[in-house]
């Protein structure tokens, strides 16, 4: 009898399509679930920043530009053109005699006989003979220029051009004087141009150049020293729902190859101008438009935390290090600086540095409650250097959690080590760990977490999941969105544990490329969402308070189910071929219909600016009654259902 009804079970179990139930108990708590679990990491890479998030449009608008390997005097022309009209005997050069400031140390002279000069900047993209100046009809743009002269007669005209030197903007004319002074006006374009920002010079005598811009009017914290940042970027941010911001890098916070490349925050605040440019590690330079006041403001508007990333006396060691690392004396000496920059963040606006920080238009303090100091070091020279401005920062500052890197990898001697130094020494630190694996890594280790003693707490700073590269890129397809979305089934599951993570790179701007994949691609028009993107914001929109204990077991397929004070949240990942009918039974359930959200396609689907929403989320409502419903699972899909509990 007994045997007839399980065989009675089994095939009504099969016909009726289900594979399997998940049942929830909504008072099983496994764990409490971290509230700043997911946030964003910030890097100028790919052209995030300048090309990218900060709107200035011209390459090289200072003549700082260099090459961080061998920087050569011409390199400060980079982005520039000049060109003689007509005749006369005209001369330009690159000088640094009196400066506007002595961290912007060059500006461009040019002495014009009896002529005229075109002087063009071609843009981020662009070369000498094609314009990558893109302005869009009737959009607004400010025009501005520092200039100085003593003798010149004539007309000096700005604007943006075609190719040929032809305004497609009104033009913003000036009369220079004997002192910098800076000339700005805001201008329309007339129509859809690829062009150039072009200073006509005609006339007479000697004209200096410093700090041209053009950026988009319409941007967001114009008012913020640095200029501000472009609004649709920074939207789609704000999209995600951040509980943090991981600035400024990556590799970019450790500078690589030389000392005069680690990233110092000083040099980043204070009036744009007076701003010390520096080489990018992966190329170009930063003007530090976006420097950490600017990142404070974007943390502040975001409603997330600032997770800022320090130097620990170390260069890149995943680089070539031409110069040593700090001494030990230095690095103590250099425990200052992060001194100073907690106090520019939080101090009152009569410290030393928190009056910079009033000037700059925040009087009160920021909030603080990380600091990273290194980013993806490893081995002693590094655990000596941390464990020096560790105890500095905690003695001054016993209430910021310090966090410390784990090096570059997911597995092998290298993090074992770290992890034994850290357990060790630093158990009280936040650990960064940072791991970018192939898609089918991140199944296969979905638990990694459980195995984690639960004494120190983890920050993921840094992953994403790889696909093999096809052309020259690791395409951003559906296929490692739903490994990902797989693995932080896992990472909720241990968010006792896991305090934060972020995917990296964030962005990249379209054809300036140095890494792939990235979450978010954009060109000068347009803002790209990738499927990770999608994920990232499904999950980060719907994490819980708690935890639950769910068992649910059906192969290539992932879950967790957290609960909030009047929803549960069951997130299920399908990462296979076939369709998938399961049925969810919540105890005692007094439920309403659950809001489901969907992502699903074909495993390579991508999304392109050409096709952007091929893969996006859908939303739809699904029945339940007495706590009981049963949905379909899509193949390779992403499923979360929100059920309001009664
Ligand atoms: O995210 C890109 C780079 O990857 C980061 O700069 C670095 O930390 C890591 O190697």
């Amino acid at each position: 009898m007994k045997k007839l009804l399980i065989f009675v079970c089994i095939f009504l179990f099969a016909f009726s399509g289900f594979s399997e139930t998940l049942f929830i108990d909504p008072d099983d708590v496994k764990c409490e679930m971290s509230d700043t679990l997911y946030g964003l990491f910030f890097e100028d890479i790919n052209c995030a920043a300048d090309g990218g998030l900060y709107p200035e449009i011209l390459l090289n608008r200072s003549f700082e530009y260099q090459s961080l390997l061998n920087p050569q005097r011409h390199d400060r022309y980079t982005g520039w053109r000049m060109i003689r009209i007509g005749y006369g005997d005209s001369e330009w050069e690159l000088r640094n005699d009196n400066p506007i400031h002595a961290n912007n140390e060059t500006y461009l002279s040019v002495s014009v006989k009896n002529g005229a000069v075109n002087l063009m900047n071609q843009g981020f993209n662009g070369s000498a003979m094609r314009g990558d100046v893109k302005v869009f009809k009737d959009q607004k743009y400010d025009l501005s220029l520092y200039a100085r002269s003593d003798d010149f007669e004539g007309e000096i005209v700005v604007s943006v051009t075609n190719s040929g030197a032809v305004p497609v903007t009104e033009t913003m004319r000036i009369e220079p004087n004997d002192t910098w002074t800076k000339y700005e006006m805001t201008v329309t374009a007339e129509r859809d141009t690829n062009g150039f920002f072009t200073i006509e010079i005609i006339g007479d005598g000697n004209v200096d150049i410093d700090m041209a811009s053009c950026m988009p009017s319409d941007r967001t914290g114009k008012e913020w020293p640095g200029g501000g940042i472009r609004t649709d970027i920074f939207e789609t941010l704000k999209d995600l729902n951040p509980k943090f911001l991981r600035f400024p890098g990556g590799c970019v916070a450790e500078g690589s190859h030389f000392r005069s490349n680690f990233y110092n925050w000083k040099d980043t605040v204070g009036p744009v101008e007076t701003r010390k440019e520096n080489a990018n590690t992966w190329g170009g330079m930063q003007t530090y438009g976006i420097g950490f006041y600017e990142y404070f403001m974007m943390c502040e508007a975001l409603g997330a935390y600032a997770v800022p990333v320090v130097h620990a006396g170390v260069l890149c060691q995943a680089r070539e290090i031409k110069e040593p690392l700090l001494s030990v004396e230095e690095t103590k000496a250099y425990a200052q600086d992060i001194l100073d920059l907690i106090e520019f963040a939080t101090g009152d606006a009569t410290s030393e540095w928190g009056s910079l920080r009033a000037e700059m238009g925040h009087p009160d303090p920021f909030e603080l409650k990380y600091i990273a100091i290194g980013n993806e070091n490893w081995a002693a020279p590094y655990f000596t250097r941390y464990g020096i401005l560790e105890k500095i920062v905690k003695e001054a500052y016993p209430n910021i959690t310090t966090i410390v890197a784990a090096g570059p990898v997911a597995e092998g001697g290298l993090i074992n080590d770290s992890w034994n130094n850290i357990r060790r020494s630093f158990s009280d630190s936040l650990v960064d760990e940072h791991y970018y694996m192939d898609s089918g890594w991140f199944l296969k280790n979905t638990n990694r977490y459980d195995r984690y003693p639960r004494t120190t707490k983890v920050f993921l700073g840094e992953f994403a999941a790889h696909e093999p590269v096809q052309g020259s890129r690791r395409p951003n397809n559906l296929y490692a969105a739903l490994c990902e979305a797989a693995y932080l089934t896992g990472i909720e599951r241990n968010s006792d544990l896991v305090e934060m993570c972020c995917y990296a790179p964030l962005l990249a701007r379209d054809g300036m490329v140095d890494w792939t994949p990235n979450l978010i691609w954009f060109n000068e028009k347009d803002v790209l969402l990738t499927p990770s993107f999608h994920i990232q914001k499904m999950f980060s929109e719907n994490a819980g308070d708690e935890v639950l204990n769910t068992g649910f077991d059906l192969e290539n397929v992932y879950h967790v189910v957290t609960k909030t004070k009047d929803a549960i949240q069951i997130k299920i990942v399908n990462v296979s071929e076939d369709e998938k009918c399961i049925g969810i039974e919540i105890e005692n359930g007094k439920t309403a219909n659950a809001e489901v959200t969907e992502l699903s396609g074909k495993r390579s689907d991508t999304n392109s600016f050409v096709k952007p929403e091929k893969v996006v989320p859908v939303s739809f409502e699904l029945e339940f009654e007495n706590g009981e419903s049963k949905i379909t699972l899509k193949p390779m899909s992403c499923t979360i259902i929100v059920v309001p509990m009664k």
